[in-house]
């Protein structure tokens, strides 16, 4: 069914979940607007209180965070392990404390996901940092880091925000080369120095940081999800329909739009909206993912969905992760013809879709997985729905505000309760 309406986009999750723990460095009280409301930043909340901080909700999207008497003491373990994002606290404990007790961090499987580069950074600001036993131990002779200069050997988005929020509170100057530069980069950055920071550049591949002796509170409103804004459009484009995407940041979707744009679909980009309107011919299209500006690896498997509406063959290239098309074998299941090699797959597209029962494999290939749902014939029933939980607030009650027939259904299974979506 044709997904017709309007949708509000969220706060960005892959800011949001940078810019919590970056509260712990701030002795005074941070208002943060635009938080979404996921398990991701619920998660992140629940650990910063654990380690003393004051969190209220002044209302649903809006918190305030008093770091001023928190402490380094342990903190949920089995919160940590479950997101990626958890390795933030190793720069904002390390900064605040001058050493961190972190655990490896979860988050989706998309094969091997090292995190070499947030420790060289952290060792070039003076820390020492052990792997042991799944923790990951840091501290600091002295308790203070100190400015270094630091050059990734990969553009990685982690490991930029991280050193990032290690080195706000370093003595010196912090010169972080070959950066990754997508906008919740920027967004961080800009947090930082809201609360007095002094960081520079974000957003191009060198960004400058010259450390301060404290944060003080202020008040900061996040980004919108570029993610979630582009989820929607891939929707409304798959469906067939026409869907005005609100509260983002058009600038920040541009290399989603070009594609979305070269599959025939109709986006007009309006100030802080965009209006998306689906092609009655899905056009064929090659997608490389890449570091921002290129395409993004988070919106491969939502296109991968629509290119399998498509007439001719598509070849997407995935260039960030090894093993990020599980979610292919899913789609296999509602008669999509997809061959993987690699980190190439080749999408025979023009294959009418039926309903199947799927697992979100993770957090956007579960997003991709309700989507065929939608073009699908019949009923489609998702499980694992955790995972898109983790990322998308209100994905449901989005969808079916725009027409969707989708439902949460829960399992009270043993040993663990279950859920699932149901799409029809
Ligand atoms: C972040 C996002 C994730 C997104 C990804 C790429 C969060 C919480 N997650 O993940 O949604 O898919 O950026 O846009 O913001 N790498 C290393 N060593 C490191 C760090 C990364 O080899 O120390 C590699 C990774 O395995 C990957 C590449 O570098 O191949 C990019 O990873 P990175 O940008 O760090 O991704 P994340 O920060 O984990």
């Amino acid at each position: 069914m044709p997904l017709v309406g309007e949708v509000e986009i969220s706060g960005a999750k892959n800011a949001a979940v940078a810019i919590i723990p970056a509260a712990l460095l701030v002795e005074g009280v941070c208002r943060i607007e635009n938080i979404p409301q996921i398990s991701d930043t619920e998660m992140l909340l629940t650990i910063l209180a654990e380690l003393g901080a004051k969190v209220r909700f002044i209302n649903k999207s809006t918190i305030e965070i008093d770091c001023t008497n928190a402490r380094n003491q342990d903190a949920p373990y089995d919160l940590m392990r479950k997101i990626r994002a958890s390795y933030y606290l190793i720069g904002s404990m390390l900064g605040r404390f001058g050493s961190a007790k972190t655990t490896m961090p979860g988050g989706c499987n998309f094969g091997v996901r090292p995190i070499d580069q947030h420790i060289k950074g952290m060792t070039a600001l003076g820390a020492t940092v052990n792997v042991k036993g799944g923790f990951v131990y840091a501290d600091v002779a002295g308790g203070r880091l100190h400015g270094s200069r630091i050059y990734l050997d990969k553009v990685s988005v982690g490991a930029t925000m991280n050193i990032m929020i290690a080195a706000v509170l370093a003595s010196g100057r912090t010169i972080i080369e070959n950066a990754a530069r997508e906008p919740h980069i920027v967004d961080l950055a800009n947090f930082l120095n809201s609360m007095g920071a002094d960081v520079r550049g974000a957003g191009t591949d060198t960004i400058k940081i010259n450390g301060v002796e404290k944060l003080h509170g202020g008040s900061y409103t996040i980004i919108p999800d570029q993610i979630e804004a582009g989820t929607y459009m891939v929707a409304a484009a798959a469906t067939g329909g026409e869907v005005l995407v609100k509260n983002i940041i058009p600038k920040h979707l541009e290399c989603i739009t070009a594609k979305l744009r070269e599959t025939g679909t109709i986006v007009q980009e309006y100030e802080d909206s965009v209006l998306v309107k689906g092609a009655s011919e899905i056009r064929r299209v090659n997608i490389k993912t890449l570091p921002y500006p290129g395409f993004p690896t988070d919106m491969q498997p939502q296109m991968g969905m629509l290119l399998c509406l498509a007439q001719g063959t598509s070849i997407i290239t995935e260039g960030i992760y090894d093993n990020r098309f599980k979610y292919v074998n899913e789609l296999r299941k509602m008669g999509a013809e997809i061959q993987v090699d690699g980190r190439i797959a080749i999408i025979e597209g023009g294959r009418r879709l039926s309903g199947a029962l799927v697992q979100a494999c993770d957090l956007r290939a579960g997003a991709a997985m309700v989507i065929a749902g939608l073009c699908a014939t019949g009923e489609t029933v998702v499980e694992d729905i955790h995972y898109i939980e983790r990322g998308y607030e209100d994905f449901v009650g989005k969808l079916n505000k725009l027409g969707a027939d989708i439902r949460i259904v829960d399992f009270p299974e043993e040993p663990a309760p279950e859920k699932i979506i149901s799409v029809v």
